[in-house]
């Protein structure tokens, strides 16, 4: 279907690749997290708080399954849970080329340490919990990606130059 598709975990750098890869590919740009809060009428945070984490993977299905009736030539980034399920997984490589945006814990912990809108990142130690996430999401990335590009130290002119070379 010719999307493009980051995935990573949390603060890899998804949201701002997808659209600075949209302005230079001249291609639009689809966020899975602003999609679901756009349906839900309410935040991500809201949705944990209120339905909890199941509810909110059910919509990243469901969100994904639209996406394949109707999205071609775009950029896609997504949550950085979504490639967990085997299924996402599934319907990632139909829609497109899946970029796996790959950073360590410490290069994560840095980016998102004064945010308050990641459910899963709040609480005592983050940079422990950090660790263990990744540790245990590691071969789902790698299992969904086609491509994938280490982002550690690299500014983001960087990171897209190499896209485009992978996707060339
Ligand atoms: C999540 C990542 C978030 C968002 C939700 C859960 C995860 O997206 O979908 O908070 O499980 O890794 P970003 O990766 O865009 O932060």
């Amino acid at each position: 279907m010719g999307n493009v598709i980051l995935i990573g975990f949390m603060g890899a750098g998804k949201t701002t690749v997808g659209f600075r890869l949209s302005y230079r590919l001249r291609k639009p740009v689809i966020d899975t997290d602003k999609e679901i809060e756009r349906a839900e009428q309410r935040s991500i945070a809201e949705i944990f708080a209120a339905e909890g984490e199941e509810y909110f993977r059910d919509s990243e299905t469901r969100c994904l399954n639209r996406l394949l009736e109707h999205t071609s030539n775009q950029i896609i980034s997504v949550g950085g849970g979504l490639p967990l399920r085997e299924e996402n997984r599934k319907l990632l490589h139909t829609l497109g080329q899946v970029i796996y945006l790959r950073a360590t814990a410490e290069t994560i912990y840095e980016r998102v340490k004064h945010d308050t809108a990641r459910p899963l990142l709040q609480g005592d130690n983050p940079l422990a919990k950090i660790r263990t996430m990744l540790a245990a999401r590691e071969s789902c990335y790698q299992d969904a990606a086609d491509i994938v590009i280490d982002v550690d130290g690299k500014d983001f002119e960087q990171i897209l130059c190499e896209i485009e070379k992978e996707i060339a």
